[in-house]
């Protein structure tokens, strides 16, 4: 059973500050802390067995009561791990040293391993954890299925040392985000995937200036996207998807320069995509605002978008607008553009024949017209491409085997305009799926 590996590391910082406290004594100064800390930590250093290692009881204690709440009563701490920061660690569990004495500062909760902690059916939370002075990272990964809330819980506490909170796959998470999760101001990761959460968004999430990430995807939230998330200057990714969140996208986002992944997917927000939205063209790799209500027409400013590889805004129904007048060839990353149902009327422009890094394109479900260009199979990358249900006419010229490469990443059907000319001298070669061969007179 080895320690993790922070505690072997510090325990290096251990038998230092054994020396250091010695020769503080040499020179006759008093140190801060009682003498228990350093009697105890002596003993280790110099005797065979290992012994306790220096941990305030209080700690000690308020770390079994708030595990035991979490795994039930029956599982006696100071039974089975007398020195959870020494040579009994917790799988899950890790310390660091503050002052000469071990403090926790991660507990991840959850079956990430084996022997890890895990969470009775009446798991809750209990007001020992808020005792842990130096806990900076704490995470519940299927862990509460009985409803639980975190609101109403003293989150202030943590507010100079978290710097990660995580609650993943948590089905008996319920109630409200409180804004007291705002006081806690050394939060850089804020993770709150697959639970039940619901109710509005704290604006006071948008005073947390070192987030990184917040990512709330898959639970209940609803109301709008507090304007103040453009405040978080730091942030690398923004993940709001799967929620019912409303209103508009705000513009404010398009301050948020450091942004890599911004996913606004699947919620019920409305209005025109802020043009705004295209100043995140220094970084941002990822844009998908699909599966909303957005109205406003494809916005022209998505040009600017340089850094984007994958752009998604389809199920769009209400957004409408063409695909011309857009100057396609800036997007020189882009890999996947999604736009299926999105209303989008007119041609498909030959100015699309730039985007010379497309792997993806959706274009499924719109109503678009004219003759599908040439030039889409020929794209270097290209390897799916949906055409099906709009009004497309003509003779569908691509080569076959584009066709046989395609396969069921081709699609074309629904498009009643629309015919292919039939091989006559390879008959056997796969031809375009669900569409009818043009009549033979040319
Ligand atoms: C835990 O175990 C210790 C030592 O075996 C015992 O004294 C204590 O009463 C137990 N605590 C609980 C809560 O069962
Ligand atoms: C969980 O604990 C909190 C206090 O920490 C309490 O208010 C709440 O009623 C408890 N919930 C359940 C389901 O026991
Ligand atoms: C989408 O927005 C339009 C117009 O703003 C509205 O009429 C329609 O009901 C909305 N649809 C949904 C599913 O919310
Ligand atoms: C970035 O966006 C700004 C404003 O939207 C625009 O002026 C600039 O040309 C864009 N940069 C690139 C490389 O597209
Ligand atoms: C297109 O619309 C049809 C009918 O409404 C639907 O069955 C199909 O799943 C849609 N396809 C895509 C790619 O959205
Ligand atoms: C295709 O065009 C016809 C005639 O212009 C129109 O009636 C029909 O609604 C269009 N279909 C789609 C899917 O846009």
């Amino acid at each position: 059973m080895g320690n993790p590996p922070c505690c072997s590391y510090y325990k290096l910082f251990v038998i230092w500050g054994v020396v250091g406290v010695v020769l503080l004594g040499l020179g006759s100064c008093n140190g801060e802390d009682d003498g228990d800390s350093s009697s105890s930590s002596s003993s280790s250093s110099s005797s065979p067995t290992p012994t306790v290692a220096p941990m305030e009881w209080k700690e000690k204690e308020s770390l079994y009561a708030a595990i035991q709440g979490l795994v039930g009563s029956s599982w006696n701490g100071s039974d089975l791990y007398p020195d959870p920061c020494g040579w009994t660690p917790i799988q899950g569990v890790s310390c660091d040293i503050y002052d000469g004495l071990w403090y926790v500062s991660v507990m991840n909760v959850g079956p990430f391993y084996d022997n890890s902690l895990r969470c009775i059916q009446a798991a809750n939370f209990t007001s020992h954890l808020f005792e842990l002075k130096h806990l900076t990272s704490l995470s519940f990964y299927e862990c509460f299925t009985t409803p639980v809330s975190i609101s109403g819980l003293r989150w202030e506490a943590f507010s100079e040392t978290l710097t990660a909170l995580e609650f993943r796959s948590n089905p008996g998470l319920v109630g409200g985000l409180p804004p007291s999760i705002g006081s806690l101001k050394q939060l850089q990761s804020l993770v709150l995937l697959e639970n039940r959460l619901g109710g509005g968004l704290p604006p006071e999430i948008g005073n947390l200036g070192k987030l990184k990430r917040v990512m709330i995807s898959g639970n209940r939230f609803d109301g709008p996207i507090p304007g103040s998330f453009g405040n978080l200057l730091d942030l690398l990714i923004l993940d709001l998807s799967g929620n019912d969140l409303s209103g508009p996208i705000p513009s404010s986002l398009g301050g948020l320069a450091s942004l890599l992944k911004l996913d606004l997917s699947d919620n019920r927000l409305e209005g025109p995509v802020p043009p705004e939205i295209a100043n995140l063209n220094g970084s941002l790799m990822l844009l998908d605002i699909g599966g909303n209500n957005l109205t406003g027409r494809l916005p022209e400013s998505i040009q600017d978008m340089a850094s984007v590889k994958e752009m998604v805004m389809s199920n769009n129904p209400e957004l409408k607008g063409d695909l011309k007048g857009i100057n396609w060839g800036n997007l020189q990353e882009l890999q996947v553009l999604e736009l299926t149902n999105t209303g989008l009327q007119g041609d498909i422009p030959d100015t699309m024949s730039e985007l010379t890094a497309l792997r993806h394109l959706g274009l499924g479900n719109n109503s678009l017209t004219g003759n599908p260009p040439k030039w889409l199979a020929a794209l270097p990358h290209i390897s799916a491409l949906y055409l099906n249900g709009n009004n497309l006419t003509g003779e569908l010229e691509f080569p076959n085997q584009f066709y046989t490469r395609m396969g069921w990443r081709f699609s074309v059907v629904d498009n009643p305009g629309l015919c292919y000319r039939s091989p006559i001298t390879s008959p056997s070669v796969d031809s375009p799926h669900g569409i009818k061969p043009c009549s033979t007179s040319v």
